[in-house]
């Protein structure tokens, strides 16, 4: 039987947009994910996160959900337009006491809180008014609001996650516009994801300054990284697949632990990569007590010859192609999840290890990790063979990789609950719990019940 460390952390993770629901109450202004959602043909069948799993509600239900299934910790987001409608000013009691509220429920049974302040949700005036993640002043206004939430709930909160994958904001938010704010542009992704950098480093040196003397927590960031195996093991294949995760993990994890980007963008993607002041520099570096990372797939990766016309068929998504000039490809023996996301257990294993390796060896938590398939309820379960060997065998490769020195501290299952899964509305089931939208019922799934023995033998 495999252990895990005693101290490992077990968890389960959701976001605020993708579960709360109750859009319009309580105080709460519209976010980009309101809009966008409510803009025809953005998301599957027009389908939007008003209601999502009434999480607003029925927290409390939810919360003993999870105590039933022995979850020792908690990641959930908050909703900037639940604290701040506007993104600035005013503070929104009734936001600050519905969180209050889900933490103290929490903390009632035993559940520790791990709060990320940011999950793509930014309050819409300050898209509509300040032109968001654009605009230098928005790490001013993200200080801010992270100062609010230290200061309200950071007496009883010891973990905080200050951003949920940048590069999801950059690519698919500004890049390909997939995602809210539906922006397509070449050069906005590396300015959006500069301004996220310098937002995260300081918010955390607030906290580090005013706050954590007394609450005395941890604070990271989460990114988010598929596995890239070169094609062949020729050099060139080598290297692109070396050049890609730098495009996707080292833009972000390189700023904060060496204090720049990497070379290869610097080199390839030249004026529109932003450069950091000497300031924004000390103070990205070092921000992160943890490396956050979520992570469930990978791709082969090959060398593209730049004087050819071959463009990239996108199989997944690797950011800017014309920057990195590297093809991605999936074997056709690999199994796949409904989002066609491959199933290479084997990949998480060398993302953890090289990982390791480049950075020194730092705390590792994943944050996230799932597998997304279309559930049937018969007789009221869902018989997921599929997802309990998918977390089974990705499990497996952590502790391989923890045997093989790797100082990975904790593990979060993406999802609790089947919830609003963005582009693809409430199309493909994730959760560790079946949410049946018509009456909002939630149903165990078997690897729920399989991930409760997990958590209580501490191994499997
Ligand atoms: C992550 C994201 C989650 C969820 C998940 C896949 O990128 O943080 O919100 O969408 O993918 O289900």
């Amino acid at each position: 039987m495999i252990k895990f460390p005693k101290d490992f952390i077990w968890g389960s993770a959701t976001s605020s947009y993708q579960i709360e629901g109750a859009a319009r109450e309580g105080g709460r202004a519209w976010s980009i994910w309101d809009a966008h959602a409510h803009t025809p043909g953005r998301t599957h069948k027009d389908e939007t996160g008003d209601i999502g799993c009434d999480h607003y509600h029925r927290y409390k239900e939810d919360v003993k959900l999870m105590a039933d299934l022995g979850l020792k910790a908690y990641r959930f987001s908050i909703s900037w337009s639940r604290i701040q409608p506007d993104g600035q000013g005013e503070v929104n009691r009734e936001g600050i006491e519905f969180y209050s509220n889900l933490i103290d429920e929490l903390l009632t049974h035993n559940i520790k809180p791990w709060i990320t302040l940011y999950h793509w949700d930014l309050p819409l005036a300050l898209q509509t008014e300040k032109d968001g993640w654009l605009n230098p002043e928005i790490a001013d206004f993200f200080e801010k609001y992270a100062g609010i939430c230290f200061k309200h709930f950071g007496d009883r909160v010891k973990n905080w996650i200050t951003l949920n994958e940048p590069w999801v904001v950059a690519i698919l938010g500004h890049g390909e516009g997939i995602f809210a704010p539906g922006r397509k542009s070449k050069s906005e992704p590396y300015q959006v994801a500069h301004q996220l950098l310098r937002a995260h480093g300081k918010a955390v040196s607030l906290y580090r300054q005013k706050y954590n003397p007394l609450q005395n927590g941890k604070i990271g960031i989460t990114n988010n990284c598929d596995w890239r195996e070169p094609l062949t093991n020729s050099e060139v294949d080598r290297d692109a697949a070396k050049r890609s995760l730098e495009f996707f993990i080292g833009w972000f994890a390189d700023p904060i632990y060496f204090g720049d980007y990497p070379e290869v963008m610097k080199e390839r993607v030249g004026d529109r990569l932003p450069r950091f002041t000497d300031e924004d520099k000390a103070m990205i570096k070092g921000s992160s007590d943890f490396f956050g990372l979520n992570h469930y797939t990978g791709l082969y990766a090959s060398d593209v010859d730049e004087n050819s016309d071959v463009q990239n068929e996108v199989y997944g998504n690797g950011g800017l192609f014309e920057d990195q000039y590297v093809q991605l490809t999936a074997d056709p023996d690999w199994k796949m999840t409904t989002m066609n996301w491959a199933i290479i257990p084997w990949g998480c294993r060398k993302l953890l290890e090289w990982i390791s390796n480049r950075y020194n060896n730092p705390p590792i938590f994943i944050t996230e990790n799932g597998c997304a398939l279309d559930d049937q309820l018969i007789d009221g379960s869902v018989n997921d063979t599929v997802r309990k060997e998918y977390v089974e065998e990705y499990l497996k490769a952590c502790h391989q990789a923890i045997q093989n020195g790797v100082n990975l501290k904790g593990y979060f299952v993406w999802s609790f609950m089947d919830n609003f899964e963005w582009a693809l509305g409430y199309s493909k089931r994730f959760g560790i719990h079946y949410v049946d939208y018509e009456t909002l019922e939630r149903t165990p799934k078997n690897s729920a019940l399989w991930y409760k023995e997990t958590i209580k033998n501490n191994g499997f």
